[in-house]
């Protein structure tokens, strides 16, 4: 298809879907430390499924999310849009940090991530994939097959800096302890996350941040929403699928995933036309967190577009009388 084709997700349609994800953090803000997770995940999935349903695009979710906790979700395969414009695979997460958001924790992330048709992986069929991302420098020098001190080494020498001033985050879930200390033991420091992998991976790839590595089991759909981050920012990513059961890998396989595979980023999101955009729920390394002052509410959002490798920030005032 012709690059400039209007049936491309293009620029105007990152515009776009950015109200949907500005929707959705706004109408959480009711719910921000409330401790009702599922609520605020509602009203962000009704939020972001009304705006959706305006932008025109035909767009297909390839990865949800919600179903793991049984929360509300935009479910796999579900159509959005008006079915005007460009065919998309879009994967959404209405909240990432739903427990974040209900203890009124930093971090949480509403995500939308859009692909030409038929390019993102349906990683659907397990909850977990293990990953690791990098900036641009971990292209054929780090792989998630080896051991994490060989990869922290050698991504070390590849950026021109010591092991010890890595700083990998990984969440901080029983199941990472063994990699946790293996990353200690290598002389890195951890940063250990209590949710949200997405803006994780995200500064692991932008020069500047806080985060050089994001390593680790995480959710599926949150590795699908990265990959499409990282594509444009020009990183480097691999992901693995991680069942946790030998039932889970059988529905795994019979959803076409192969457990042993090592998924590179052109998998997980194949062609070179993502977008990721996110608006911040809570305050966040990413992006500000949704506030109200007075009449007016703030939002941030951030606008990743691999076509162009445009990193674009907007920051937004609405009229708490035109939501409530
Ligand atoms: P949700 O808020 O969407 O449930 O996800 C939060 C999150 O921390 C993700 O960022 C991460 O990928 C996943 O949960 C990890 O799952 P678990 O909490 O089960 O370890």
């Amino acid at each position: 298809m012709d690059e400039h084709s209007p049936l491309h997700p293009d620029r105007n349609l990152a515009l776009e879907l950015v109200r949907a994800t500005e929707a959705a953090a706004i109408r959480t803000t009711p719910w921000i430390g409330k401790g009702c997770k599922n609520d605020a995940d509602g009203a962000a999935v009704d939020a972001m499924r009304a705006f959706l349903a305006t932008v025109d695009f035909d767009g297909v979710v390839v990865i949800g999310e919600g179903e793991k906790d049984r929360a509300p979700m935009l479910f796999n395969g579900e159509h959005v849009g008006t079915s005007r414009g460009p065919a998309c695979d879009i994967a959404v997460d209405p909240i990432d940090g739903t427990s974040l958001t209900a203890a009124g924790r930093q971090n949480a992330l509403s995500v939308i991530a859009v692909s030409d048709r038929g390019t993102m992986l349906d990683a659907s069929g397990v909850f977990y994939m293990d990953k690791i991302v990098t900036g641009p420098e971990g292209k054929g020098v780090v792989d998630i097959r080896k051991p994490i001190g060989e990869n922290l080494r050698a991504y070390a020498a590849a950026t021109g800096r010591e092991v010890g001033e890595l700083r990998v985050a990984v969440l901080d879930r029983p199941r990472h302890e063994g990699l946790i200390q293996e990353i200690r033991d290598a002389g890195a420091g951890t940063r250990l996350l209590l949710d949200g992998d997405v803006a994780g991976g995200i500064n692991a790839v932008r020069p500047g941040t806080r985060i050089d590595l994001c390593v680790g089991i995480g959710g599926s759909p949150e590795g699908i929403t990265t990959a499409c981050a990282v594509k444009a920012l020009g990183g480097f990513m691999q992901a693995t699928p991680a069942p946790r059961d030998a039932a889970e890998r059988d529905r795994a396989i019979a959803s076409g995933l192969d457990p042993e595979k090592v998924y590179e980023l052109d998998d997980l999101v194949a062609g070179d036309n993502t977008l990721f955009v996110a608006t911040g729920v809570t305050d966040g390394g990413l992006v500000d967190g949704v506030r109200r002052d007075g009449p007016v509410i703030h939002t941030s959002s951030i606008v990743l577009r691999s076509k162009s490798g445009t990193v674009r920030r907007i920051s937004a005032e609405h009229l708490v009388s035109k939501w409530w």
